[in-house]
């Protein structure tokens, strides 16, 4: 069954086709609007007609939440979303249980979960396809969409350098991931109170991914073609006031863009907090492409919804 949970698990040339196909979903659709479904890559229609992906969230979404929707009425399809306190879930019903049902109405699930074990006990119970729509471990739909925007400014993967700077996170867990299929190097600089779990690291480097930690957000962003960065309290996060107080050093501020290379690229997520993990004048300057990067959410989770349903 082919789920989509981490970028760990699926093969390099399946992330490259889902990637090559989202660019060309996206270029193919160009002047349309927005609710009209895909033309085709050769006018044959849009490929997911009668197919139905059941949305649960279990927190806040809005990216996530609205561009799979849209995905699925583009691919012909359509989207049931719940919030899990809407199901019988927030009573006490098994995820094991709503994943064999779920499975019987609809031909895919989306879940977005505090637990990243409700998504894996969602699939082993599931007989449809599962995508990981973020969890407190990774959140693999996005950082498709942010390679995708990273090509789309020119710069070839495969020997690029990525720095992220800020919390380590579930984002940057999925950049970890990713690191090994994509060839890019990959630089961190977290605070250490705030780093990521060094296992998920050597899992990618033990997959030969170019992975550099305990830098200074200084040589983190030197000669980088990216700057990343995620809001320095996520979801779940309850200890607010010692994240903002260890995290102030890594705020990337025009001095810190400066130094990477020249024209690189600003990713974030979003939503984004300003005069936090990153300046406004960063955040709204040129080298920012995070509209870009929300936009690409779309594009990229049609083409993982595709290959997770093999059309
Ligand atoms: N970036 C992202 O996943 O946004 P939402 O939380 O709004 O879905
Ligand atoms: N790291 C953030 C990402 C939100 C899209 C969180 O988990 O809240």
């Amino acid at each position: 069954m082919p789920h989509f949970l981490s970028l760990a698990d699926i093969s390099a040339a399946d992330l490259r086709s889902i990637l090559d196909q989202a660019h060309a979903m996206k270029a193919a659709r160009t002047g349309l609007p927005k609710g009209a479904t895909d033309p085709g890559l050769n006018g044959e229609g849009p490929s997911l007609n009668g197919h139905t992906l059941a949305m649960i969230f279990e927190k806040s979404s809005t990216r996530t939440r609205f561009s799979f929707d849209m995905g699925m009425r583009q691919l012909g399809g359509t989207s049931i979303t719940a919030t899990s306190n809407d199901m019988q879930l927030g009573r006490g019903e098994s995820v094991a249980d709503t994943a064999r049902v779920l499975s019987r109405f609809v031909d895919a699930v989306m879940i977005r979960s505090n637990a990243h074990r409700t998504i894996t006990d969602f699939a082993e119970n599931s007989d449809v396809p599962v995508i990981n729509g973020l969890s407190d471990f990774n959140h693999p739909c996005q950082i498709l969409a942010d390679l995708m925007t990273i090509e789309e400014r020119g710069t070839k993967l495969n020997g690029a350098v990525l720095s992220w700077i800020g919390d380590g996170n579930n984002v940057l867990a999925s950049f970890v991931n990713a690191a090994p299929a994509f060839g890019y190097e990959l630089r961190i600089s977290s605070p250490d109170s705030y780093s990521l779990d060094p296992a998920i690291i050597q899992a990618a480097q033990d997959r030969q991914g170019k992975i550099v930690t305990d830098l200074s957000p200084q040589d983190a962003a030197s000669g980088a073609d990216a700057l990343i960065t995620d809001c320095w309290v996520s979801m779940g996060d309850t200890d607010k006031a010692e994240r903002l107080k260890a995290l102030t050093p890594y705020q990337i501020d025009a001095s810190i863009l400066g130094k990477a290379k020249q024209g690189a690229a600003f990713l974030h997520c979003l939503p984004a907090y300003r005069g936090q993990e990153m300046t406004a004048e960063v955040l709204e300057g040129e080298q920012s492409v995070v509209w870009d990067e929300a936009e690409n959410r779309l594009h990229a989770q049609k083409a993982i919804v595709r290959w997770c349903l093999g059309v």
